[in-house]
């Protein structure tokens, strides 16, 4: 493996899907390229449904952050997901990054994401692990359109504060191992 996207969809800095995110990747080899994107502080508008993908020879005609977001995709060989929980569902600032998926979809594509390893990393304030079903079913169904490869899903409960998870050394070595694996 050469390159990791993350993508963190918390408005909160350090965060615990941050922390759980950056603990899951934390045993990487050294030569392991990281690419970081914060959403929540990025120019970032949903799809328009214009079907002017790669019409331009890029995926999309829309021009914001997005563009950077997609070279770092194409290049990746790991793509993370971390998101808050927010109404059993992923956050509105990640929301658009799904959308703007599409143009891997599309028959003019002439770059895809087929084959690369996909996690989804999430936090919860709700106690019942059935509190990730809506978010576990996006995740999975949009990795078999987009022939990405899902690898691992980390998800914690219980988590209402801020960086709360980071507290919890016994957790934080759970997931350090967890990311073992994927490398
Ligand atoms: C707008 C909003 C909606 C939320 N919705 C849910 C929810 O549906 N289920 C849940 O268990 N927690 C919910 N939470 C709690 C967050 O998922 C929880 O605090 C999470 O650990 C935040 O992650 P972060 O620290 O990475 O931002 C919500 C929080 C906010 C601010």
């Amino acid at each position: 493996m050469k390159k990791i996207t993350l993508i963190f969809g918390s408005p909160r800095k350090e965060g615990n899907s941050e922390l759980m995110a950056e603990q899951l990747i934390s045993s990487r080899p050294s030569d392991v390229e990281v690419d970081r994107f914060h959403v929540a502080g990025m120019k970032l508008g949903g799809c328009v449904d214009c079907r002017k993908c790669w019409s331009t020879g890029k995926p999309c005609v829309i021009e914001d952050d997005m563009q950077k977001l997609y070279e770092s995709l194409i290049s990746a060989d790991l793509i993370v997901f971390v998101t808050p929980l927010y109404w059993y569902s992923w956050s509105a600032q990640i929301k658009p990054v799904l959308d703007r998926l599409l143009p891997f979809m599309s028959e003019e594509a002439t770059a895809n994401l087929h084959g690369k390893k996909a996690v989804l990393v999430a936090s919860a304030g709700d106690d019942r692990e059935s509190c990730f079903d809506g978010l576990i079913f996006s995740f999975r169904q949009s990795c078999a359109l987009l022939g990405l490869d899902p690898a691992g899903e980390l998800l914690k409960t219980d988590l209402y504060e801020k960086g709360e998870i980071g507290k919890n050394a016994e957790v934080m070595e759970e997931i350090r191992r967890m990311g073992r694996e994927l490398f």
